[in-house]
């Protein structure tokens, strides 16, 4: 973590207290190994954790897979059939909230042929918005993974319509959240592609879908309402549709900073709530103190 403290204005969660990164071992150190780097096969999904993997295991010569300290970064994954959806809008929000809450904070972005992200960061940079934010394009979340071991929270922004890089990304992400409008055009996918996910081996607790591009109270309900007969959670709040969130991304601003906007107001319950959940994964991930004495006696 840093900058805790640093800009609290646009920072309505500053009661919650994420806490310092821990104890943190060099790479190459001995460590519990819980198994060798498992092979890429077909299903590959229930094999997810080898992501996690930023060690060398000094005993094997071999990568291993472990929930010792290596896990550390919290995988939020922003992932959608339909495209349009407002990916890279909760993306673009949820990096620039979570960068002022104090957590380092990479957004990657995923969708090679749009470049969404990448291209807001650049307006971003040529109008100084504050807090900068780290933004890296990646062609796919392994590499994403590899190169930022010391994140708190890697955001990935993925394309649309692209099921087997969507299948990659949900595999290994703590929390695969689906933007969806409130059309039955927008919902019905939104709940297949859950399911597909879900009998793919990927936990349905990780699974959130967040209402996006709400019109009216009306329809909010009836899409949540859609979403929990289902069986899938929804996000508590939601985004409504404002043009000034589109004027708001073309100054290199995310929808949340807009001016004007009310943080208590659907939209920050959303990234709130979903920012809560994090903190926590990112609490549960760090390291107990009596694993980390153990781990770093020399074997
Ligand atoms: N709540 C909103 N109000 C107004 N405009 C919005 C809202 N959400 C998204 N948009 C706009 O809609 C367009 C699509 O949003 P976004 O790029 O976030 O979707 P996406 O799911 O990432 O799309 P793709 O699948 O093409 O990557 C963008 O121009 C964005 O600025
Ligand atoms: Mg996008």
């Amino acid at each position: 973590m840093r900058g805790e403290g640093a800009d609290q204005r646009l920072d309505p969660w500053g009661k919650t207290n994420i806490g310092g990164r821990g104890q943190k071992m060099e790479p190459g150190a001995p460590h519990e190994c819980a198994s060798v780097r498992p092979p890429r096969t077909k299903d590959w999904p229930a094999n997810r954790r080898f992501l996690t993997i930023r060690n060398r295991c000094t005993e094997r010569g071999t990568w291993c897979f472990s929930d010792s300290w290596h896990a550390m970064t919290v995988v939020v994954a922003f992932v959608s059939r339909k495209g349009g959806v407002g990916k890279s809008t909760f993306a673009r929000a949820l990096a620039a909230v979570a960068a002022r809450r104090g957590l380092v904070t990479t957004l990657a972005d995923l969708d090679k042929d749009q470049k969404t992200s990448s291209r807001w960061q650049r307006l971003r940079e040529k109008h100084q918005v504050f807090p900068p934010l780290t933004v890296e394009a990646y062609p796919n979340i392994d590499a994403a993974i590899a190169s930022e071991p010391d994140a708190d929270l890697l955001i990935a922004d993925a394309p649309g319509n692209a099921p087997e890089l969507t299948m990659e990304i949900a595999s290994v992400a703590h929390f695969v959240v689906q933007p969806s409008g409130a059309c039955f055009d927008d919902l019905q996918p939104a709940v297949e592609l859950f399911y597909q996910l879900k009998s793919s081996g990927i936990p349905k607790s990780r699974l959130y879908v967040a209402l996006s591009r709400m019109l009216d109270p009306d329809e909010e309900e009836a899409a949540r309402a859609y979403i929990e007969v289902a069986d899938f959670s929804v996000l508590p709040g939601a985004v409504v549709e404002r043009a000034r969130y589109r004027e708001a991304h073309n100054r290199g601003l995310a929808f949340i900073e807009s001016p004007g906007e009310d943080l208590a107001a659907s939209a920050g319950v959303a990234l709130g709530a979903l920012l809560t959940k994090i903190i926590r994964k990112h609490r549960a991930l760090r390291p107990r103190p009596e694993n980390a004495v153990a781990l770093s006696q020399p074997s």
